[in-house]
């Protein structure tokens, strides 16, 4: 371990290693540019990359990271903790362990909620080592498609609706629509750097007789030309459905993208519905991932959760 060094707030090109080796040896699906969505979406000082570093060669060999969450208008504020990786040929000698107590010292963190989503093999060690033994009823769950077997064409439009860019919604409202989505936790900055972003394509559905938001839905391309889905809230079934055949068809040349994520709460049949038709029955599924809380489970309703903003550092 004296080999090895410890550095706080790191930038594009660490984090670059850590798109890369989470891609390569876990199968994780992240963006380049999450991290800048991250940094400037908390604000400034909240969103740490920590990275560990042999010293000898320069190497990004682990890495963690925390969002915090800050109160706005009263809201509860929140900590979460994802990223968290260490090379295959450093594993065991402690060094995990030792980034994850690094990265959550920070005083500000000190008696609030902490989350995170874990594989099944880290959920128990999470919840009797660092507390994180307030389970939520659903799981997140993960269905893979390949992009050769989706037809946008086979889900239904819904005449009702009407989806529009971010930019043609009223802020404030998209806001107090997301924080009912979120149990109350307030992502204001971030939303605005997920949604209106280069490499990502949203929609935010409408309902056409009183204008309200129904729905929300993004795309954003990923590691390797993937294409992973969220958020993606919706009302209903059909509002969904309509959304995401929109949103498919603005990706400019779909056909030069792999694969397409789906990661929506386990309790939600419909979503697996709306992606089964969609890739004719052509879907894989994998393991699930344990939302996971130290003060207790922000509650949130999953019928309308089509697919959660991302793995790494959001619960819903
Ligand atoms: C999880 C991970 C970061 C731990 O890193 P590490 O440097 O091996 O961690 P440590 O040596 O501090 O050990 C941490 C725990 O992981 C266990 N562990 C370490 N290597 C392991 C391995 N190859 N397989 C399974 N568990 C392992 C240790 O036994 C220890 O658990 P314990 O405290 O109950 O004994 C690392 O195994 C990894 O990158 N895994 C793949 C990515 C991943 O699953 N991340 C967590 C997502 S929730």
């Amino acid at each position: 371990m004296e080999n090895i060094e410890f550095i706080e707030f790191c930038g594009l090109d660490r984090w670059k290693d850590a798109v890369e080796n989470t891609g390569k040896y876990e199968g994780w699906i992240l963006a380049d540019e999450d991290l800048d969505r991250w940094r400037e979406g908390f604000g400034e000082g909240n969103y740490n990359l920590l990275v560990a570093i042999e010293k000898k060669t320069n190497k990004t060999v682990g890495h963690v990271a925390t969002a915090f969450y800050e109160s706005i208008e009263g809201s509860d504020p929140l900590l979460t903790i994802g990223m968290f990786f260490v090379l295959p040929e450093f594993r065991g000698i402690g060094l995990g362990w030792k980034l994850f107590e690094k990265v959550v010292q920070n005083p500000k963190f000190h008696g609030i909620n902490w989350g995170l989503n874990a594989i099944p093999k880290m959920t128990k060690k999470y919840a009797t080592k660092f507390g994180f033994d307030k389970y939520p009823k659903w799981q997140i769950s993960t269905f893979e498609a390949a992009i050769k077997d989706i037809n946008p064409e086979r889900l239904q439009s819904n005449h009702l609706i009407k989806n529009v860019s971010f930019k043609e919604v009223n802020f404030e409202s998209f806001i107090k629509y997301d924080t009912v989505m979120t149990g109350g936790i307030r992502r204001d900055k971030f939303m605005e750097k997920w949604l209106d972003s280069k490499n990502a394509f949203s929609k935010i559905a409408l309902n056409l007789e009183n204008k309200k938001i129904v729905g929300v839905c993004n795309i954003r391309i990923a590691f390797q030309k993937q294409l992973a889905i969220g958020p993606f809230y919706a009302e209903t079934k059909s509002i969904a459905e309509n959304l995401l055949k929109d949103v498919l068809k603005i990706i400019p040349d779909i056909n030069q993208y792999s694969k397409l994520w789906l990661y929506p709460a386990t309790t939600n049949q419909e979503a697996k519905e709306i992606f089964y038709n969609l890739a004719d029955g052509k879907i894989q599924e994998y393991n699930v991932s344990f939302g996971q809380f130290t003060k207790h489970v922000i509650e949130v309703n999953t019928s309308k959760i089509y697919s959660v903003t991302e793995h790494a550092m959001s619960y819903c």
